[in-house]
């Protein structure tokens, strides 16, 4: 085909990735993560996770070429994540992304990570609707976002203003000694508990509230509401009922992530919403979404989650669509811009 073969190059956090996309279409993704360096410190280390990428970043390369089946001077445009992330962690993307577009002397396209995630999604189900409401739930990062076009013009409705979805879900999963990352460990152990044992407070969703923070969130609240009921079982020498407890945490997260997301759909007369980060791959999060979407007459979009998580698949997706949609590429002094 014609349309151009573009490289996506991701190091914001802990996973180093590089992907091959033409058009719509994923040709090759390769993803190395430093998750496993960071389990012992409970989180990312953004130095280890600098070092990281600059040990990933050519195999990863030499890996995305190879799978496409194609070679360096195939590459018809250069995008990387050039911002919100660690700032020495966007830095070794961005170095290896203008190097690869001066030697290639193709055009760069520095990207939003938070744009990127939702734009995975049209390597799974084609062009996006435009507008949509995005609902961005990962380790670092837990946004509504309103889509008009999602190569230039993203607005944030809202976002946290404490932790993260995922970071609360790591949080919790500490206290309850489930290993890290959390998230997945809390969805396997919750499956076997009751959402309803105990009423988690729903951050940011009283009257007061909603009027200054309708669409952003809050966990830290919530976090802290579970340190003290485990504390107070250790206190009285009962033993904690783990998989209730992260029942019951998960049905708050989720409750909160659903309602706000639909409640911008409906303030915006958005009949689209679309899903995206890692915190997607919780089971109870997607089957809420579906059967609160339905009720409310929203199509709802989410992507493998394979696609959820950190990658360089779409980072090429947002930069092919930029380039179909004819963005002006960025100059080689493009910062790595960690507060973006
Ligand atoms: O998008 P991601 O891979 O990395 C970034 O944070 O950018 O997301 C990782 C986060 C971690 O906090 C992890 O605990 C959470 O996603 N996570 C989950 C589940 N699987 C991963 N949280 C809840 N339920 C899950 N099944
Ligand atoms: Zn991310």
């Amino acid at each position: 085909t014609d349309e151009p073969l573009v490289l996506g190059i991701e190091s914001s956090c802990d996973e180093t990735g590089i992907a091959l996309v033409r058009g719509n279409t994923l040709l090759a993704d390769a993803v190395a993560s430093s998750v496993d360096e960071h389990a012992r410190f409970g989180g990312v280390v953004p130095e280890v996770a600098s070092r990281a990428h600059l040990e990933a970043v050519v195999p990863m390369l030499t890996r995305a070429c190879a799978e496409a089946g194609h070679a360096l001077r195939d590459i018809d445009a250069v995008a990387v994540t050039s911002g919100p992330g660690l700032a020495g962690a966007l830095m070794v993307g961005v170095s290896a992304a203008k190097a690869l577009s001066w030697a290639l002397d193709k055009p760069l396209y520095g990207v939003n990570h938070l744009a990127a995630h939702v734009c995975a999604d049209v390597l799974d189900h084609g062009p996006l609707p435009e507008p949509t409401v995005a609902l961005l739930v990962s380790g670092g990062h837990t946004n509504l976002l309103l889509v008009r076009d999602i190569a230039v013009e993203v607005h944030e409705l809202g976002g946290t203003v404490d932790d993260a979805a995922g970071e609360a879900f790591d949080k919790v999963a500490r206290v309850l000694n489930l290993p890290y990352p959390g998230g997945p460990h809390i969805d396997r152990v919750a499956a076997e508990g009751d959402p309803r044992a105990i009423r988690f407070p729903r951050g940011l969703t009283a009257g007061k509230d909603m009027e200054r923070h309708r669409f952003d969130f809050s966990f830290s609240g919530l976090k802290t509401s579970v340190v003290r009921w485990v504390e107070a079982c250790e206190r009285d020498g009962r033993p904690v009922p783990v998989a209730d407890v992260a029942a019951s945490f998960r049905e708050a997260v989720v409750d909160v992530l659903t309602r706000k997301a639909i409640d911008a759909c409906k303030v915006h007369g958005i009949n689209d919403l679309q899903i995206g980060g890692g915190v997607t791959a919780n089971t109870r999060l997607r089957a809420l979404a579906e059967e609160r979407c339905a009720q409310a007459g929203i199509s709802l979009r989410v992507p493998q989650i394979r696609l959820c998580t950190d990658n360089g698949a779409m980072v090429a997706a947002l930069g092919s669509q930029m380039v179909q949609r004819g963005v002006s590429p960025s100059s080689l002094d493009l910062p790595a811009d960690s507060s973006m």
